[in-house]
């Protein structure tokens, strides 16, 4: 789709995003607005035809086609591998700005994007209550086996009240620990110290305290319900390995709404097969990224430690194993997706262009 062809500069979106609010905001600006859906041709055996297939994930090559010779800002995803082979194609068509629609950039490589002199942003902030509320569902889901409650109604299963029938593990009076309590990681604490505070208050009992832990081995030692809300970078990747899940209680539940690859997945099949009474709720998976060699880059300037992974289409999502689990909740990385948060996203992902495009700082905090 394109909005404002005769526009004088070309901003690109990889991908159409919720609402219009993102398309008036550039089209104001003079941009010509393009969001691309991507499309596969495949021939099909079966029907003797040429079909085509909307393509999710799009490769370093299907975007360097999208920057072509002219461009002056991109709006990415977090799918995309944004590393040097962008960047110097959108410097070569002339971009100066990259906005990546989502918190996290483990996908960008900032030190690439200096050399090319392209700026980057990102869209914290409007997703963190939306992300920390997934969490806490994810943590409830889990506790009370909702998914897989829900799945023995659908198969027609339930034959009656049983006083067994999926019995699962009352939050209450239960220690949470939350491992990387940055923006999102504290709403989520807040919102589990906010609900069961007002319930034990009202029932005239001990209020919840909090914390700081001394180290994370005390957090997986200690908490019933432990919580993953760290960046993933290469101090993070597989920060929860076959060592760090032994130490955790046997009745454990662990969600994780960050990123896939903090867990080492295949290590995490193998210990929900042996503890059956340990849960998981997962909004994230490492296969998504790892399909590509997990590439680190440090960034000398910064010092941020990065690490650029991406995905590939034709992966399965989950490591093999895990969809047999009974003991996991697992959800398509929708910790975002509430229409504001959404809409908001790509908001803020078009404003992050029309700053570095225009200069336009104002702009950005008069709306805001
Ligand atoms: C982000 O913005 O990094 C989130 O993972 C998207 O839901």
């Amino acid at each position: 789709e394109v909005w404002n062809p005769s526009g004088k500069h070309r901003v690109v979106s990889t991908k159409p995003m919720p609402g219009t609010r993102w398309i008036r905001l550039l089209t104001e600006q003079d941009c010509r607005v393009e969001a691309r859906h991507l499309w596969i041709i495949f021939s099909s055996p079966l029907f003797a035809q040429i079909c085509t297939e909307k393509k999710t994930i799009l490769s370093v090559d299907d975007i360097l086609s999208l920057i072509g010779d002219r461009c002056d800002g991109v709006i990415g995803q977090l799918t995309e591998d944004w590393g040097e082979v962008l960047f110097s194609a959108l410097k070569r068509a002339g971009g100066t700005a990259f906005s990546n629609m989502a918190v996290g950039y483990n996908n960008v490589d900032v030190n690439a994007a200096s050399k090319y002199g392209v700026a980057v942003g990102n869209t914290p902030g409007v997703l963190t209550e939306t992300t920390a509320e997934l969490a806490a569902s994810l943590s409830l889901a889990a506790a009370r086996r909702i998914a897989e409650a829900d799945q023995f109604m659908r198969a027609g299963l339930y034959d009656g009240w049983l006083p067994n029938l999926f019995v699962g593990n009352l939050l209450k009076g239960q220690t949470v620990g939350v491992i990387g309590a940055g923006r999102i990681g504290s709403a989520y604490a807040r919102m589990m110290v906010e609900a069961y505070g007002q319930f034990l208050k009202a029932n005239g009992e001990q209020p919840v305290t909090w914390k700081r832990a001394a180290t994370m081995e005390d957090v997986l030692r200690e908490a019933d319900v432990i919580s993953l809300h760290p960046i993933l970078d290469k101090t993070t990747y597989h920060l929860i390995n076959k060592e760090r899940l032994a130490i955790m209680k046997k009745e454990a539940i662990l969600v994780n709404a960050s990123r896939g690859p903090v867990i080492d997945e295949a290590a995490l099949v193998e210990h929900l097969k042996v503890n059956p009474m340990f849960r998981v709720g997962l909004d994230v998976f490492e296969v998504l990224f790892s399909a590509w060699d997990a590439k680190f880059y440090e960034a000398s300037e910064s010092n941020l430690p990065m690490l650029i992974i991406c995905c590939r289409q034709d992966e399965p999502f989950m490591k093999p194993g895990l969809a047999e689990q009974k003991n996991a909740v697992v959800v398509p990385h929708i910790a975002s997706a509430s229409k504001w948060t959404r809409e908001g996203m790509a908001t803020l992902a078009a404003l992050n262009v029309l700053v570095y495009l225009f200069q336009k700082c104002k702009l950005m905090l008069y709306i805001m």
